[in-house]
């Protein structure tokens, strides 16, 4: 039998009462959102992208029209970028650990795949010599997710200008997966996409703003890759879910609304965690102030059991680093609801 996939775990895992391994902000409910209008319609939408939905996230992250190809989540832009641009045999460098389903659509594809290696040494960023030394003619991308899951760590404009300036002299692309980097909310950089054609931003309303299942994402690029994708999504989608669309659009229209929620959650449970972090230094881990995803490694001993031990006695759960090829960690995520953060927390330490 084939390993388990880390998006099968997690949709067929009954997630216990406090169930901390979640990267997203805490899912909204109808009725937390005062703005929703049901003044909408089930069939309308025709065409590349529903023209209201693609101005306001032109207008949110400062991005031509033309270069924006609207998507069913991060998900399915990523799918889009790598299925319609890679072809079996290709080679690309994918960091290292990564969100498991792109790794396996990279498998699927038959592509050939070099890692970067992001760890505790280096602080999770990208080794910009070790990239050097693995870039060659026959790559044809590089992909890293900003901030990164699991670590949340940032990869500055600066350090991805750096990347760009190496890949320059190869007909290489830079995909960057930007579904957590509105989580710096006022301090967020502009899109890697501004940094120059190279670079392809795949995103999503999804994690930061809590509305996983509007499906909301899409893929910045240069014009001519855009006419591309939307020829490879016409293989699988005749037009969006216009009642998705519509809705998205009111989404943007109160994005601070949003933003504001996504903060009151994820504060008091980050200051928790960070506590937690000081009291018990047997964990190794690196605090982005910014993200939603934190990647510890326990020095005590083996995280796995660990693990297992917290779901069954405590009614605790955290993603088994054994998703992100680093079974001596695991990823503990703050959107949820601060009680249950704070207590699950609780139980935590019971186990230590
Ligand atoms: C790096 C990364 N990309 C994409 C996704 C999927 O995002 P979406 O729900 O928008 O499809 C996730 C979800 O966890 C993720 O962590």
């Amino acid at each position: 039998m084939t390993q388990q996939t880390y998006i099968s775990w997690y949709k067929t895992t009954k997630h216990p009462t406090y169930a901390l391994g979640a990267s997203g902000v805490q899912p909204c409910q109808v009725n937390e959102l005062p703005f929703i209008s049901w003044d909408i319609e089930i069939n309308g939408s025709f065409g590349y992208g529903y023209p209201p939905l693609t101005q306001a996230i032109a207008e949110h992250y400062q991005v031509p029209e033309n270069c924006i190809v609207t998507t069913t989540g991060t998900s399915m832009a990523n799918f889009i970028v790598l299925s319609s641009l890679l072809k079996a045999g290709d080679e690309v460098l994918l960091e290292h650990p990564v969100y498991d389903p792109i790794l396996q659509l990279l498998k699927h594809l038959n592509i050939n795949i070099k890692r970067l290696s992001r760890n505790f040494a280096n602080q999770f960023q990208v080794d910009l010599n070790e990239l050097e030394s693995k870039i060659n003619h026959k790559t044809k991308m590089i992909i890293l997710t900003n901030l990164h899951n699991p670590s949340g760590t940032l990869l500055t404009n600066e350090t991805l200008k750096q990347i760009a300036a190496i890949t320059a002299k190869y007909n290489c692309k830079i995909l960057i997966d930007e579904v957590y980097l509105d989580l710096m909310f006022e301090e967020k950089q502009a899109t890697a996409y501004k940094l120059g054609e190279q670079f392809i931003v795949t995103s999503s309303l999804t994690k930061t703003y809590g509305l996983g299942g509007l499906r909301c994402g899409w893929i910045f690029a240069m014009p001519t890759l855009c006419k591309t994708f939307n020829a490879f999504n016409d293989f699988s989608e005749n037009c969006q879910v216009y009642l998705g669309e519509q809705i998205s659009v009111q989404m943007f229209q109160n994005i601070q609304f949003l933003a504001e929620r996504a903060k009151q959650l994820i504060t008091p449970n980050r200051k928790c965690l960070f506590e937690f972090f000081k009291e018990y230094p047997e964990f190794e881990v690196i605090t982005s102030p910014y993200a939603t995803t934190y990647f510890p490694r326990w020095r005590k001993g083996k995280a796995d059991s660990l693990v297992s031990r917290l779901e069954k006695e405590y009614q605790v759960s955290v993603i088994p680093g054994k998703f992100f090829e680093m079974p001596d960690c695991f990823r503990i995520g703050i959107g949820g609801e601060p009680n249950t953060f704070a207590e699950g927390l609780k139980r935590f330490k019971l186990v230590l």
